[in-house]
């Protein structure tokens, strides 16, 4: 074996793919962001994966697990979840008063800035529980979380701007810390007695600032320090109390304390990848100035959770005299698995997991799932061999639309069967996502929600109705796969890239048949084989083939042929929403192209698709 061959094989050992990309949140992650981009007014959320609003759109919210959660919510007609009074991690679990089943808490509130969700990861980094609020969420809601701290966002607004949001002022005089990021900066110093003047042009961009003071917010710094600064508003007169601890070319102000008082401002993002000691500053604050301890990690996340979902299970099952018995549609993606593995820790039997096989999965998934979940975590499984009725309604349909709508029926159908013979079923798993759950309360997004319903399919009979386990719900996606590795999922399971429920019926231009799904697994089994090889398959969102009605002449020894056309799709992406084409080195795309033309029969010709999203997709249907 060559060199080349060994390292190849060392890089598909070692899990699918060398950890380009450890799953954590990239520091750079706001990095691929346009200036002028930097603090528009917050996505809004409830869009379709095409960034159209949510209920106008065929395609779900998000990928990955969605689209099996999407048609069991539409059966179930299921309402928002209810939740435990007290949200939190934890929070249905009795507690004495020094019980550590619930972690310390920062809140942040968003006051619109694209960057809100990632201080409350930047903080969950720190082993801290944080959570995301809307900017007006009344004092008594916040104070209900015992928040160690709190963390004004920035936002796209001037605090001098009529309708400007604010916060309940109850804040400023709770005696919690408070961290104030630019906009949050300048509501700190308008609310509380200072001067802020609008200049005219908003200007983003990297600084130098220089610390003026020693403020335990900048310790262990040096005094100067490249930063990513927002100039909308200025301070001219910090409020009584608070003294200037930082400046640049701009500002004298950039940033102010009331070390008295715990409250603090600062004009700079400490959470984008552009301010390189911004880790720093969250960690002096959050586990500095307001002590927060870091317990927030997956082993206890998993602890706490594995308790409460045992006890809520054990309570309903002493209530209703049932067996307190669970289902989970596993879908092959890393949301279902963990959730499915935490319940399986908390009731172990009592759970089982349902796995429709539609024949649309990449090659060898039904081993993948089946070696997992049955032999190696000792999970109830039943797999459902539906390829048949799946092809059988597919035949003769081309049209993406109909080919998701027919499949999302289906599923609903063989999962009802299957749920009936299990008997009396209290609670379906769901790895619904904190996401998810931070746009299911806000209104503009309850159209979110609607998503759910595109699929137009039928309901399950009104005596299947369950109550909903979701493990997940404080969970970003980097915190499950966290969760993941620690419950002794395989790394291959828990860093998959996101695969579309309908699977390979959305990857096969024109009617799906099973030889043409046998073409289109071998060649996609082989793109994936090679990026694994490569080391990249982490390091990229998506990356599969696409099997096209185009078919092109070729040769091959001395007979000519006429024979289909692959493309390859590989796309980066931080969500799905945008995309850009992978610049996969050339040797990599050689290789994948001739392995394809000379192992997948029916196969003559390779192309490589490089259309970024918008305007194209990431899926061809
Ligand atoms: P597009 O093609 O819209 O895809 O750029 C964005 C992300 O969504 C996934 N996707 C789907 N996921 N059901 C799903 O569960 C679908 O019908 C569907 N269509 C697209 C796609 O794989 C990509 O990650």
């Amino acid at each position: 074996m060559s060199d080349a061959e060994q390292q190849a094989d060392r890089a598909r050992a070692q899990d699918d793919g060398a950890p380009l990309d450890d799953g954590a949140p990239r520091p750079d992650d706001c990095e691929t962001q346009r200036p002028d981009d930097h603090e528009q007014p917050a996505r809004r959320r409830g869009k379709t994966v095409h960034g159209e609003l949510a209920n106008a759109g065929h395609r779900v919210l998000a990928p990955d697990d969605a689209e099996v959660e999407a048609y069991l919510e539409v059966a179930l007609d299921a309402a928002a979840p209810e939740r435990p009074q007290v949200d939190l991690p934890g929070g249905a679990v009795p507690r004495g008063e020094d019980s550590s089943g619930e972690p310390d808490t920062v809140v942040v509130l968003d006051f619109g800035s694209q960057y809100a969700q990632l201080i409350a990861r930047r903080v969950r980094e720190l082993h801290v529980y944080s959570e995301l609020l809307p900017f007006d969420t009344p004092w008594a809601e916040i104070a209900k979380r015992r928040p160690r701290a709190i963390i004004l966002s920035g936002g796209p607004s001037s605090v001098y701007e009529a309708g400007a949001p604010r916060p309940d002022p109850a804040l400023w005089s709770a005696g919690v810390p408070v961290l104030g990021i630019c906009y949050g900066l300048h509501l700190m110093a308008r609310e509380l007695g200072g001067e802020v003047v609008s200049v005219a042009k908003r200007e983003y961009g990297p600084a130098t600032i220089t610390f003026t003071d020693d403020s335990p917010l900048f310790e262990g710094l040096g005094r100067e320090q490249p930063v990513w600064m927002s100039h909308g508003d200025s301070i001219v007169t910090p409020p009584p109390g608070f003294r200037p601890t930082a400046r640049t070319m701009s500002t004298q102000f950039a940033a102010m304390a009331d070390p008295a008082r715990r409250l603090y401002g600062i004009q700079f993002h400490p959470e984008v990848g552009h301010t390189p000691r911004g880790r720093d500053v969250l960690r002096n604050f959050v586990l500095g100035i307001a002590r927060a301890r870091p317990t927030w990690t997956a082993a206890k996340f998993i602890e706490s959770t594995v308790d409460e979902i045992r006890s809520r299970v054990d309570a309903q099952a002493r209530a209703t005299g049932g067996d307190g018995l669970v289902i989970c549609a596993l879908s092959g993606g890393v949301d279902s698995a963990v959730a499915a593995g935490l319940v399986h820790r908390a009731v172990g039997d009592r759970l089982t997991c349902i796995y429709v096989d539609h024949g649309l999965m990449r090659k060898k998934e039904s081993e993948l799932l089946r070696a997992t979940f049955e032999q190696h975590l000792g999970m109830r499984l039943v797999m459902v061999d539906a390829r048949t009725r799946f092809l059988a309604r597919l035949a003769g349909v081309t049209d993406p639309e109909s080919k998701r709508k027919i499949i999302g029926d289906e599923f609903i159908r063989v999962f009802e069967e299957e749920a009936a013979k299990l008997g009396r079923i209290d609670f379906l798993t769901q790895g619904t996502l904190y996401p998810d759950v931070i746009e299911s309360t806000t209104p503009e997004t309850k159209a979110a929600q609607k998503i759910k319903t595109h699929h137009n399919v039928g309901g399950l009979p009104d005596d299947l109705r369950f109550t909903l386990i979701e493990p997940l719900r404080y969970l970003f996606k980097d915190e499950v796969r966290l969760v993941g590795l620690e419950l002794g999922l395989p790394a291959a399971m828990v860093f998959r890239q996101p695969f579309p429920g309908p699977g390979l019926a959305i990857r096969i231009i024109g009617e799906v048949t099973a030889e043409r799904l046998d073409t289109l697994r071998e060649a996609d089994w082989i793109v994936i084989d090679e990026i694994k090889a490569a080391g990249l398959y982490r390091s990229l969102w998506q990356s599969f083939a696409i099997l096209t009605p185009v078919r092109s002449v070729g040769v091959m020894g001395d007979n000519r042929t006429y024979a289909n056309v692959v493309a390859i799709r590989a796309v980066t992406s931080e969500d799905g929403m945008t995309a850009d084409w992978a610049k996969l080195p050339y040797d990599v795309l050689g290789t994948i192209s001739s392995r394809i033309v000379n192992e997948v029969p029916g196969v003559n010709r390779v192309v490589y698709d490089i259309s970024s999203k918008p305007p194209a997709t990431i899926e061809w249907e």
